[in-house]
């Protein structure tokens, strides 16, 4: 299969040298791009700005803010068979980025802000029946319940929810636990695992969806 992830946060700059970001690792989405490749997959990786190495065998596309993922998220959606949108997308950023420095010595700025575009609502309209399209959703709360309304409002086929509140899992952590929850009404659960773990499991659930759907 053809498969396209992002991952890590994008960064909204407000001046010359600050920026608004999230505190994405990337490692979630990185572990997806990983088990696709050792799976026999080409794969081709979006990333935001993260620590983490060029994985081999895997063409690698680097964005800073999310204009420039939708970009290119649209450039390279078309041919792929599975998408995997593991980016922790900014929600907002401010309406004008200074061109100076804002002065600390003016006081705390009032930033103006506007949403960011929603990656995936921006390119359901573009997706093919055959095409599986997976989301991520980063939970603190009512975690089932809004990963099913993200699922549905951005029509994807899964979306991998997890909880973010939980110490020792989710972000910056190596290790995760995941619900997958499905288009047809079923939930995968991954127990408390390295992400690598989490990833291959997903892409299983994922290659079954596209295997049925060609068919
Ligand atoms: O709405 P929320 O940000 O919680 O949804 C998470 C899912 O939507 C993730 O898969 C994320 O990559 C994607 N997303 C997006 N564009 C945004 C924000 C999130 O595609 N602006």
């Amino acid at each position: 299969m053809k498969v396209l992830v992002t991952a890590g946060p994008t960064r909204e700059a407000i001046d010359p040298v600050r920026f608004i970001s999230n505190r994405s690792s990337g490692k979630m989405g990185y572990a997806v791009a990983e088990a696709a490749r050792d799976a026999g997959h080409a794969v081709r990786l979006i990333s935001g700005p993260v620590a983490l190495a060029a994985p081999e065998g895997v063409a690698l596309v680097r964005v800073t803010t999310a204009a420039e993922m939708l970009a290119a998220v649209k450039q390279h959606v078309r041919g792929c068979d599975v998408l995997v949108m593991a980016a922790a997308v900014s929600d907002w950023r401010p309406k004008k980025i200074a061109a100076l420095k804002l002065k600390k010595s003016d006081g705390p700025p009032r930033i103006a802000w506007e949403a960011t575009p929603d990656i995936l609502k921006t390119i359901a309209p573009l997706k093919k029946n055959a095409q599986v399209f997976c989301g991520f959703a980063a939970e603190t709360d009512r975690v089932a319940a809004e990963a099913k309304r993200k699922r549905r409002e951005k029509n994807l086929d899964a979306i991998a929810a997890n909880d973010v509140s939980k110490k020792g899992r989710g972000f910056e952590s190596d290790r995760n636990a995941l619900t997958i929850f499905l288009a047809t009404g079923r939930a995968v659960r991954v127990a408390p695992t390295t992400k690598k773990n989490c990833a291959r499991i997903l892409l299983g659930v994922l290659a079954g969806i596209e295997k049925k759907k060609k068919k």
